[in-house]
């Protein structure tokens, strides 16, 4: 079903400098749609959310400015890549806040590993959220981004001091206490993976009566990885306890539900309460009914075996070289067995991200061990079908969810 964009019909989209010359302009940066095939794909995603977008460029600051004041009352959202503006135009900042409107900053390519400059967004604090590193399809995520926020606005809380401790809380019309799905994306522990990723199953749940808490968390590339992305899960689940009074969030029903890399902190997380030592904090403030996985990275020693995610696990772990396993031992999911809580997992036989064989032996491992685990193969699936809402897949989940409540 697609979520039509209650109170956002209306986005502009705006492109700075250098990026009418999309298409020939540093193609292995940039990829090869021009800004013509750019700007009618993103007019086609928008009519599919419901949404008329009208697309502007221009190589000049003032007039990018004049193009927001005018369309301040025009407009319900804007979605804005910038170009190098970015990096020092503060004027383009002040003209974003004059708007107020909802903005979404976009780049095509990931400012984060790039030259250091391009790091810093002097625009972002006007900005709701930044996309960035996930080529043009940055404009669909964002499309979906405010069509979802204008269709089930959250609470985000932060759970820490950064900008990457937040969840977003939604919860259910009726009247609690309510169960709790604790929302946890996936993209490889990657920094241009965020949480918008879990937005569509966060709104479905809240409408059948989970009040969910969709968790951001340190990445690679931001801080993140081994052990601060581990600390931020157990600290953002543990949060749970904090407003659990003022939200009617019934403690003793919380449900991790994590896709891919995201499935892997859904699976990590119900063992806390087992870890032995270390990382994080062993004291649980609020353990899990149960945890599921969508496509999850479960077993961490093959996927940094078989380099899944160009070497992601490598990545994430950041092994010393005197490390005979011990990251492993703390952090895999399938080192961690049994988990000690049911366990639903779901895999596409298509996933050429995360092979459906390690869900298999991972699932064959924890019934060994004795953990109640349910297991459901979804033919043809691919890896991001299980984050659809309108695919089969997630009708099985929300039916496995319904019983677990
Ligand atoms: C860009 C990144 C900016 O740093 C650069 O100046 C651009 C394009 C992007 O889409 O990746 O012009 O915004």
């Amino acid at each position: 079903m697609i979520q039509y964009a209650l109170g956002m019909k209306n986005v502009l989209v705006i492109n700075g400098p250098n990026l009418n010359l999309l298409g020939t302009r540093e193609p292995d940066i940039y990829g090869s749609t021009t800004l013509n095939e750019l700007e009618t794909l993103v007019a086609g995603w928008g009519e599919q959310l419901g949404m008329a977008v009208t697309c502007f460029q221009s190589n000049h600051e003032g007039e990018i400015i004049d193009r927001l004041h005018a369309g301040r009352h025009a407009h319900d959202g804007v979605i804005i890549n910038a170009g190098a503006l970015t990096h020092y135009s503060y004027a383009l900042h002040d003209a974003i806040l004059a708007t107020e409107l909802p903005t979404v900053e976009v780049h095509i390519s990931n400012v984060k590993t790039r030259e250091p400059w391009r790091r810093n967004s002097v625009i972002a604090p006007a900005c709701s959220y930044a996309i960035y590193g996930r080529g043009i399809d940055g404009y669909k995520f964002a499309l979906n981004y405010l069509a979802n926020r204008a269709t089930s606005p959250p609470l985000t809380i932060s759970y820490g001091v950064a900008d990457d401790q937040v969840g977003d809380l939604r919860v259910p019309a009726t009247s609690g206490p309510h169960p709790v799905a604790v929302l946890l994306h996936g993209g490889f522990w990657r920094d241009h993976w965020t949480r918008d990723l879990m937005d569509g199953l966060a709104i479905d749940l809240t409408g059948r009566g989970w009040a969910t808490w969709n968790l951001e968390y340190h990445r690679v590339g931001s801080g993140g990885g081994w052990p601060l992305t581990l600390e931020d899960i157990a600290a953002g689940i543990d949060h749970l306890a904090d407003i659990a009074p003022s939200h009617s969030l019934d403690l003793a029903k919380v449900v991790s539900i994590g896709h891919s890399a995201g499935g892997h902190l859904a699976l990590w997380a119900a063992a806390r309460p087992h870890l032995s030592d270390g990382i994080p904090d062993p004291v649980t403030k609020v353990p899990l009914l149960a945890a599921v996985g969508l496509a999850p990275v479960s077993d961490l020693e093959r996927g940094y075996n078989e380099a899944i995610g160009d070497g992601a696990v490598e990545a994430f772990l950041r092994r010393a070289p005197d490390d005979h396993g011990d990251r492993f031992a703390a952090a895999s999911p399938r080192l961690l067995l049994p988990l000690g809580v049911p366990q639903v997992i779901v895999h596409g036989t298509q996933d050429a991200a995360v092979p459906v064989a390690m869900s298999r032996s991972y699932v064959t491992a924890a019934t060994a061990a004795g953990d109640q685990v349910t297991y459901h193969e979804i033919d043809g699936a691919d890896h991001m079908s299980l984050i659809d809402t309108d695919h089969d897949a997630w009708s099985i989940v929300t039916r496995e969810l319904d019983a677990l409540r």
